[in-house]
Formats: C-alpha cells, sequence, structure tokens
C-alpha cells in the first residue's frame, strides 16, 4: 500500500493547525469502491453506515444527513419546535446550536457556562427556564453541547427539561465515541439512552470521523427517527397506512408535511463507515495527546500562567475533539487585558506556525444575536483567555512536543513584553 499522505510525517516546519482529518488508504479504498457501484446516492452505504453509527453510539436510531446543521435542524423541527416557541443552548458553541431553533421559526436564548469547562451552567439553564416559563414562554427545547468533546450534563440538563415539558437535543458535534457516568453509575457513550430525546453528531473533517461534510440524528425514539428521515428527503413518504391514495399505483409517494433535502450520499457514507472502524484509535490517540499537553501544562513555564480545561469526575472518556487552554489572569488583572494577552499569544502561535483557534466567541455577541454578552460572565471569562492547541489523530509526539515548546517560547516573549512595559 501507498504511504498514507494524512499520517506519514510533514516536514517539521509545516504549519500545524488546531485539527484535521486523518485518512487513510482503507478509507479512499472504501470510497473507490462505492464509485464503482451502482449508486452514488440513495443506495445501501447509507443504512450501513446508520446502523455502524449505532453500534458506535448505543443509540437505537440513526439517521444520516447532510450535516451536523441539518440534524439539528432536523432534529428541532422533530421534537416539536415551532415559530413562535423558544429554546435556550449554551453561550459557548458553534452558531448552528443556535441557529436550529431560529430555523423553526423559535427564538434562541442562552445560559451561561462554566468557565473552567466551557460546558453549560446547569444552575444558569435552570435560571433562563425559569425565567421564561415566568414571563409564559417556556422552553420548547433545550440544547446543551458536549463541548471540546467532553458530555454535558445531561442528568441536570434533563431535570431542567422537565420541569417545563421541554425536548433536549444534545449537541454531540464533538463528543461521537465519548463516554460518561450517571449518578447511579452506568457507563452512557454520546447518544447512548433517553437522556436526550436526539443527539446530533457532526461529520466535518476537524470531527471524530469524516464524511467530509456530513451530520446525523440518534435516538432511541422510533417515532422520532422516522419523523426525521421524512424531513431529510423533502417530507415524502410511502407508507400504505398514511397514504390518501393507497392505490394509485406502485410509483405512487406523498409528500405529507414540508421537509428539505438534506440527504447525504452513498460515497460519503462509505468513507463515514470505513472512519467509524478508526473511531476508537483515533479517541485512544486524542487523549494521548491530551495527556502529554496536560503534563507539559503542569510544570514550568505554564504552570499558574495557562491551564487546561476541567474534566468533569462524570467524564469516562473524552472526546478531545478540542484541546483548549486558558491564559490565567494575573492579580487584579480586567478581562480586556486577558483578551489583549490572548490575542498576542494567538498571533505570536501563528507566525511559529502552530495555527490555533478560538472556540468559541460566545454566540450572544454575534450581532445576529443581539451583540451583548454582558449577561454571561462565565462565557466572557472563557472566551477572554481560550486557546485551542492543535489536536487530531494523525499529530505525532514530536509534533506535540514542538506545539509545547513554541507556547513556552510565546509565554516568555509574553513576560518579557510585560516586564518591558513595567519598567
Ligand atoms: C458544536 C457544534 N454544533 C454544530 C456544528 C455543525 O456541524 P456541521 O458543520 O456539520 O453542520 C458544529 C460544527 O462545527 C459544532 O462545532
Amino acid at each position: 500500500m501507498r504511504p498514507d499522505p494524512q499520517t506519514s510525517p510533514r516536514p517539521e516546519s509545516s504549519p500545524l493547525p488546531y485539527g484535521r482529518q486523518s485518512v487513510d488508504e482503507a478509507d479512499v479504498a472504501a470510497v473507490v469502491e462505492c464509485l464503482r457501484a451502482d449508486r452514488l446516492t440513495q443506495g445501501p452505504q447509507v443504512e450501513r453506515f446508520e446502523a455502524a453509527l449505532c453500534e458506535a453510539s448505543g443509540a437505537k436510531h440513526a439517521v444520516a444527513v447532510a450535516s451536523g446543521t441539518a440534524a439539528l435542524h432536523l432534529a428541532s423541527l422533530a421534537t416539536g419546535v415551532k415559530p413562535g416557541d423558544v429554546g435556550v443552548t449554551s453561550a459557548i458553541t458553534f452558531v448552528a446550536s443556535a441557529n436550529c431553533i431560529a430555523y423553526c421559526g423559535g427564538t434562541p436564548h442562552f445560559a451561561d457556562v462554566d468557565p473552567r469547562t466551557g460546558l453549560i451552567d446547569v444552575a444558569s439553564l435552570s435560571e433562563a427556564v425559569d425565567r421564561l416559563a415566568a414571563s409564559g414562554t417556556p422552553p420548547k427545547a433545550l440544547v446543551p453541547v458536549d463541548f471540546a468533546g467532553q458530555p454535558a450534563d445531561l442528568p441536570g440538563v434533563r431535570a431542567v427539561a422537565e420541569r417545563v415539558g421541554a425536548a433536549v437535543i444534545a449537541d454531540g458535534a464533538h463528543s461521537l465515541g465519548a463516554a460518561y457516568r450517571l449518578p447511579d453509575g452506568t457507563l452512557r457513550r454520546a447518544g447512548e439512552g433517553a437522556l436526550a430525546d436526539a443527539t446530533c453528531f457532526s461529520f466535518h473533517p476537524v470531527k471524530p470521523v469524516t464524511t467530509g461534510e456530513g451530520g446525523a440524528v440518534v435516538t432511541n425514539d422510533e417515532g422520532l427517527a422516522e419523523a426525521v428521515r421524512e424531513l431529510r428527503t423533502h417530507g415524502i413518504h410511502r407508507d400504505a397506512a398514511r397514504l390518501t391514495r393507497p392505490d394509485e399505483g406502485p410509483w405512487y409517494y406523498e409528500q405529507a408535511g414540508l421537509g428539505y433535502h438534506y440527504r447525504v450520499t452513498d460515497l460519503q457514507c462509505a468513507l463515514g463507515r470505513s472512519q467509524l472502524r478508526k473511531l476508537d484509535a483515533f479517541l485512544t490517540r486524542r487523549n494521548a495527546v491530551a495527556e502529554q499537553y496536560r503534563t507539559a501544562l503542569e510544570g514550568a513555564p505554564f504552570l499558574g500562567r495557562l491551564e487546561p480545561l476541567t474534566v468533569r469526575t462524570e467524564t469516562v472518556r473524552h472526546g478531545y475533539h478540542l484541546f483548549v487552554v486558558r491564559l490565567i489572569p494575573r492579580d487584579g488583572e480586567t478581562e480586556e487585558a486577558v483578551a489583549d494577552r490572548r490575542r498576542g499569544l494567538f498571533e505570536a502561535l501563528h507566525r511559529r506556525g502552530v495555527l490555533v483557534q478560538v472556540h468559541y466567541i460566545p454566540v450572544p455577541m454575534q450581532p445576529f444575536y443581539g451583540g451583548d454578552v454582558s449577561a454571561f460572565p462565565g462565557a466572557r471569562a472563557y472566551y477572554a483567555g481560550c486557546v485551542s492547541l492543535p489536536i487530531f489523530p494523525g499529530l505525532g509526539d514530536g509534533e506535540v512536543r514542538r506545539v509545547i515548546d513554541v507556547l513556552s517560547e510565546c509565554l516568555d516573549e509574553d513576560a518579557a513584553a510585560d516586564s518591558a512595559e513595567s519598567r
């Protein structure tokens, strides 16, 4: 076999992105085989991929769609979000977690995050839900996010949802393969069980596995899976029991409601199935990279200056879609000053070829969502100092060391600039 273009060593100086796909010759072969088969779309690969997703997540049903965003949109529709409804998601996430409510004609609201984890703060969620309920618009859906690959507090979110009869749509874009423990000790994978009515995965190239673009809704609820399936294809069905003209002919289908063209191709699903075989190995490698970073962060020059996100005791297996470090504020340092230092660090790392990223700009800060983040102190504190370091399965130990060395140089530069300023 030819060397794997994705995992063969990169030249020492080549830029290191914060994330990237890991595609090997087996993946290439799976797609080529599909290209030579009869169907490029709506063929057998889609169902096979969905079955493999059920196995990987522990969910009873999986519906593969065109993107993680499409999955969130269809899950919102299928759980009953309608024009005039409200939904609540995390202030720190990708915009899609909020947009899914807006697509349905609803209004997204936000709950604050715990700045140490970047995960939704259940106390803040509870307050937001009570406030909305008191003003006559109890939320129809809550959208917690398994930020960076760490499962959110689903039992906590579920308890809040039940108070107002809201659906729980877990945004698992980062967390396929991650696992957590319930209060009674039961082990759950992201997407498993019924604490969330639906869990949405993304298969964008930087995600745990890729299909190029793609996503899926997984659920234990057969009716919900069926509704998503129908919405994926224009709202069309061939269910004999529901046809208004059952004797029309063998070609006949009906459109019962308004759906979308959110299908995913066989080519993508062939890649996805091949990728899923490596999910466990991918997560093992991501965890090993994270361990290397964590160990480095415990010593000089990082200790007391930079810290990784906290891992909850409930987290059994972290997905490490992202490895986020946060600048620790100095005594009396303002958020603005931390944000300035973060910008300096970001730019210095980029100059040296370490292409860190910022995940995420608080969604309420987006002009579309009002541009005001003042009500979310946790999100503000988190955002001021966060930087996502490179992490992906093909990242070598030497490359991780290079990131650590460069990060250390940049911190020293920051300290030198600082002492020059205070002179
Ligand atoms: C938290 C989160 N939710 C949803 C999405 C949307 O996924 P997709 O890009 O597949 O539409 C992403 C992708 O970036 C994400 O990070």
